[in-house]
C-alpha cells in the first residue's frame, strides 16, 4: 500500500496568524507543511525567507517541512533554509547555473533534495541526476501564485515521471503542486503521484479537517 502524502502549502493561509495556520492543518491531519519561498525575480511575487522556517520550528513545528524555493540563484538560499529548519528543500533546475552542485549542497546540508518541473520543462533534466534527488515536484500550474487551476497535460508528465522513478528502483517521491483539489487528487495519485501539494483547497475552507478527510477518502480509491 502506498503512502500518500498531504502538505498543505502555507501560500494561502492566514499570514497574519502563520504558527496558528500551521498548527491548524497538522492538528487536521496534514503530514507535512510545504513552504513556498518567491523572490519576485525568478517569480513574480514575493513571499518569505528563512527567518519564516526558522520562526515555525520555535513556534513549536514538528512535522516535515517542504521547502519550495522559487528564487534565483539558489545556493545561498539552500544553506540559509538548512539551518533554518527545513526538511526537504526544492529547486527550478532553471534557476541554478550549476544542479547537480545544487543537489549534492542540499544532501550536504542533511535535508532531503528536489527539482521543481514547470509546465513546459521536460523530464530530460532528469536523466544524469537521479542518484541526487529525493524528491521530483511537478508543477501543475506555472510557479508564483495559489489559486490557479491545474493544468491537465501534467498528468501525462507525472505518468512518464513514475515510469522513470520505478525503472531507476530508487525511492524518489513524486509531487505535485498546483491546483489539487479534492475532485482531481485521485486522478493525480491514479497518475502517479504520492504527495500532494494543496493550498487553496485547504486554507479556502472553513474546516481543514473535513477537506483532508476528504481527499483521503479520495486517496484510498486508488492502487
Ligand atoms: C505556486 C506554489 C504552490 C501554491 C499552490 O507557485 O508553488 O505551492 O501554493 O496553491 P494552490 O493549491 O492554491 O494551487
Ligand atoms: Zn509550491
Amino acid at each position: 500500500m502506498v503512502k500518500f502524502l498531504i502538505a498543505p502549502s502555507l501560500l494561502s493561509a492566514d499570514f497574519a496568524r502563520l504558527g496558528e495556520e500551521a498548527q491548524a492543518v497538522i492538528d487536521a491531519g496534514a503530514d507535512m507543511l510545504h513552504l513556498d519561498v518567491m523572490d519576485n525575480h525568478y517569480v513574480p511575487n514575493l513571499t518569505v525567507g528563512p527567518l519564516v522556517c526558522e520562526a515555525l520550528r520555535k513556534y513549536g513545528i514538528k512535522v516535515p517541512i517542504d521547502v519550495h524555493l522559487m528564487v534565483k540563484p539558489v545556493d545561498s538560499m539552500i544553506v540559509d533554509f538548512a539551518n533554518a529548519g527545513a526538511t526537504n528543500i526544492t529547486f527550478h533546475p532553471e534557476a541554478s547555473l550549476h544542479v547537480d552542485r545544487s543537489l549534492s549542497l542540499i544532501r550536504q546540508h542533511h535535508c532531503k533534495a528536489g527539482l521543481a518541473l514547470n509546465p513546459a520543462t521536460t523530464l530530460n533534466c532528469l536523466e544524469y541526476v537521479m542518484d541526487k534527488i529525493d524528491l521530483v515536484l511537478v508543477m501543475s500550474v506555472n510557479p508564483g501564485f495559489g489559486g490557479q487551476s491545474f493544468i491537465n497535460s501534467s498528468l501525462d508528465k507525472i505518468s512518464k515521471l513514475r515510469q522513470l522513478i520505478d525503472a531507476s528502483g530508487k525511492e524518489i517521491m513524486l509531487a505535485v503542486d498546483g491546483g489539487v483539489k479534492t475532485d482531481n487528487i485521485a486522478q493525480i495519485a491514479k497518475a502517479g503521484a504520492d504527495m500532494f501539494i494543496a493550498g487553496s483547497a485547504i486554507y479556502n475552507q472553513p474546516d481543514y479537517a473535513e477537506v483532508i478527510r476528504n481527499m483521503r477518502k479520495q486517496l484510498a480509491s486508488v492502487r
